[in-house]
């Protein structure tokens, strides 16, 4: 990776990740990171970057779904890649105001890809430009106990959220084979570790743990997710990016299959220990199982098999040390919580952006 990157959502968990660390170990990187700055996208998990890597950093605050503002950035900019997060990532949000994922997720990916396109014909189909899309194994739908979601595995999303990305991944796709546009698409599975929003399960579990709040688990708690840490995703869409092969699929996972309730009881457990919490004291005090999410996927589980033989990818985290580090992140960055659960930053948007 070389040349100018387009980041968008750059703000949010991932692609705050994902920026931190590629300025890290690329040196030869410039990122412009375009977000819009919703409640999600927080600037402030970017403010303090080492001075060394923040002449690499540009941000663009602006909303996917401007077609002038895109025009005008491709125009100005000759972009070597697009790395495409920016996304409305809830679930649950999605149930309840559907509009906001059509708009982003459909329309934004729709008008990031004429932009693009039209960048790369201007620039003589430039041959080293690469649009990578980054997407989620929701989008294959639910598996029953047996089985894997291989890139073959036919779409069949159950939420507005994974409708809206499988709808995503199929325009990028398209404009690869309609137009030749050097695509790249990801599907991962789900991620944890610093700077995720505390809506998401394991943020809200550790937060609601040091508060003393109920856990709110979902229908039996038997759910089963295949946990990534952050940084192996970050690692996996370099790999992606550099060495992808255009046009094609690679699915991403950690292969770290567990329950709802086996997370909440780790969690519940790991903090006690540090918390001092015993007997009627204990954190599983505080479980609750609460009525299913509509439409609740049963299981998702990744084969990876693809970019760990052709890209030589393998995730390198152990789930215990990791999901460790990242309740450990939580408690020494309260500053962080506190300012995203108050609306600061939001304040802080205002006076540094000016109102939207
Ligand atoms: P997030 O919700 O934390 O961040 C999304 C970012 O996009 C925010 O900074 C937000 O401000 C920005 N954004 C939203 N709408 C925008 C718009 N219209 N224009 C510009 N910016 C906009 O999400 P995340 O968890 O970091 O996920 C990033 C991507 O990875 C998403 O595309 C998601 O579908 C995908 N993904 C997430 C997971 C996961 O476990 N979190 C797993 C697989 C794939
Ligand atoms: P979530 O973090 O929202 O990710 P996704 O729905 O994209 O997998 O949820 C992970 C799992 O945890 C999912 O099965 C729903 C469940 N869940 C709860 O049981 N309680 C909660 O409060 C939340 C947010 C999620």
């Amino acid at each position: 990776m070389e040349g100018k990157i387009l980041v968008t959502g750059g703000s949010g968990f991932i692609g705050s990740n994902f920026i931190r660390h590629t300025l890290q170990v690329k040196p030869g990187i410039r990122i412009y990171n375009l977000d819009a700055l919703t409640y999600a996208g927080n600037p402030l998990n970017l403010v303090n970057l080492p001075e060394s890597q923040q002449a690499r950093y540009c941000f663009i605050h602006g909303d996917i779904c401007d077609a002038r503002l895109l025009k005008d950035l491709f125009q100005k900019e000759k972009f070597n890649g697009v790395i495409h997060f920016a996304a409305e990532s809830h679930v649950d949000r999605s149930i309840h105001g559907p509009e906001a994922f059509i708009k982003t997720n459909v329309n934004g990916t729709f008008q990031l890809l004429e932009a693009s396109l039209a960048m790369w014909k201007r620039n003589g189909q430039q041959s080293d430009f690469r649009f990578l899309h980054i997407s989620t194994d929701e989008v294959y739908g639910s598996l029953g106990a047996e089985g894997y979601f291989t890139e073959k595995t036919p779409y069949d999303p159950s939420s507005p959220y994974s409708a809206s990305k499988a709808s995503s991944d199929h325009l990028v796709k398209a404009y690869f084979r309609t137009f030749g546009l050097p695509v790249l698409v990801t599907n991962c599975s789900n991620n944890y570790g610093p700077y995720q929003f505390p809506e998401k399960l394991i943020p809200l579990m550790i937060l609601n743990i040091l508060e003393k709040k109920e856990l709110p688990v979902y229908g039996d708690g038997k759910n089963v997710r295949d946990w990534l840490y952050v940084i192996d995703h970050c690692e996996a869409l370099l790999k992606v990016f550099d060495e992808g092969i255009v046009g094609e699929t690679y699915n991403i996972g950690g292969g770290t299959e567990l329950q709802n309730i086996q997370i909440v009881h780790l969690l519940c457990d790991l903090l006690d220990a540090k918390l001092g919490r015993s007997g009627k004291n204990t954190s599983r005090n505080l479980i609750r199982f609460v009525t299913d999410r509509p439409g609740h996927d049963r299981r998702y589980a990744i084969d990876a098999s693809k970019i760990e033989k052709e890209l030589g990818w393998k995730a390198r985290f152990i789930f215990q040390d990791a999901i460790t580090k990242t309740l450990d992140w939580y408690i020494d960055h309260m500053d962080w919580v506190n300012s995203v659960q108050s609306g600061e930053y939001k304040k802080w948007i205002e006076n540094n952006y000016g109102k939207r």
